[in-house]
């Protein structure tokens, strides 16, 4: 181990600090990780722990998602600037908007927006559950579905329900190309291929599997499969790797990285440590109100 995780293994203990990691980050943050899940995986274990503090190592949303569900915790990110662009695609104000178009619709959001957006929602959800949460939508005349429009294409085709969405996407899933996957597949023809729900259509139709980060590590774990090409943000594999050394994995593009999901670093970690900063606390009012929509998800799965 080195000098500096070991410095944060003795500091994360004074301070009764919990360190979250999500699935991309970079190997060296991984490697000092509490717990390395997928967005509701970690905010779950965080809304659980007794910890103090908790070092969220992902993007803003998923430490707010933290501050919503634990408001008594100390949530800290170590690079408050690693945001979601994805999340960033939609305002409160232009879902209100939306949502005065569409009086009647039951509004779903991705757990990948502001806690301002998740204020506005019916309910939240994520990408393990998305499809699960529709379903069980039957009496809804209409669903807005934001702010992922691949994401809602994916759920509209898996539940046969005209979704409304927007035009949000994620810059880092649509780098991974139809020809990315075909090219790797004429490579490695044994291999399994899964993808992330945000891909686009056509990549998503060349899968065998479109998989949250969380439901993409049980799959490999439980599969019979020697080799996977994965097609997600490529930080994913130092962790598959991993946890399964037997088995081989090739990114559909080394092209496919979140620059947000890279702002950590172990030096970042041990500063948020030593000066608890940044803190990211949602205001009450807002918190109430995107408590119930991730409420409502939690009650619905
Ligand atoms: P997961 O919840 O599947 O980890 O996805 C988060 C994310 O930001 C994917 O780009
Ligand atoms: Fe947002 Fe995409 Fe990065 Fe995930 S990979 S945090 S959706 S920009």
């Amino acid at each position: 181990m080195s000098n500096l995780a070991d410095k944060i293994k003795k500091l994360k203990k004074e301070r009764q600090a919990l360190i979250l990691v999500h699935n991309y980050q970079l190997p060296e943050v991984q490697d000092i990780a509490d717990h390395l899940g997928d967005s509701l995986e970690l905010s779950r274990i965080a809304a659980k722990s007794d910890a103090k503090v908790i070092v969220f190592c992902g993007v803003h949303f998923m430490a707010e998602t933290a501050s919503i569900l634990c408001p008594d915790k100390k949530i800290i990110m170590p690079d408050a600037k690693s945001g979601c662009p994805m999340a960033n695609m939609i305002t409160a104000e232009d879902l209100r908007e939306l949502k005065s178009r569409h009086p009647k619709a039951v509004v779903v959001g991705y757990v990948n927006t502001s806690a301002d957006v998740k204020a506005e929602l019916d309910i939240c959800c994520t990408s393990t559950n998305a499809v699960d949460i529709v379903n069980k939508l039957k009496n809804a005349e209409e669903i807005i579905f934001i702010p992922d429009k691949y994401l809602a294409d994916y759920v509209s085709k898996k539940t046969g329900r005209v979704l409304v969405s927007r035009d949000g996407y994620c810059p880092t899933h649509v780098k991974i190309l139809p020809e990315d996957i075909v090219k790797s597949v004429r490579k490695h023809p044994q291999a399994k291929v899964i993808v992330h729900p945000e891909c686009t259509p056509e990549v998503i139709s060349l899968a065998d599997e479109a998989l949250s980060t969380g439901k993409m590590c049980k799959y490999v774990r439980e599969s019979q499969a020697k080799e996977f090409i994965i097609g997600t943000e490529v930080g994913i594999i130092y962790r598959l790797h991993k946890d399964n050394p037997t088995k081989k994995f090739y990114p559909a593009t080394e092209l496919a990285i979140c620059p947000n999901m890279k702002r950590n670093t172990q030096e970042k970690v041990l500063w948020a440590l030593e000066e608890l900063k940044e803190e990211v606390k949602v205001p009450d009012d807002i918190r109430r109100r995107a408590k119930k929509s991730i409420e409502k998800m939690l009650e619905m799965v």
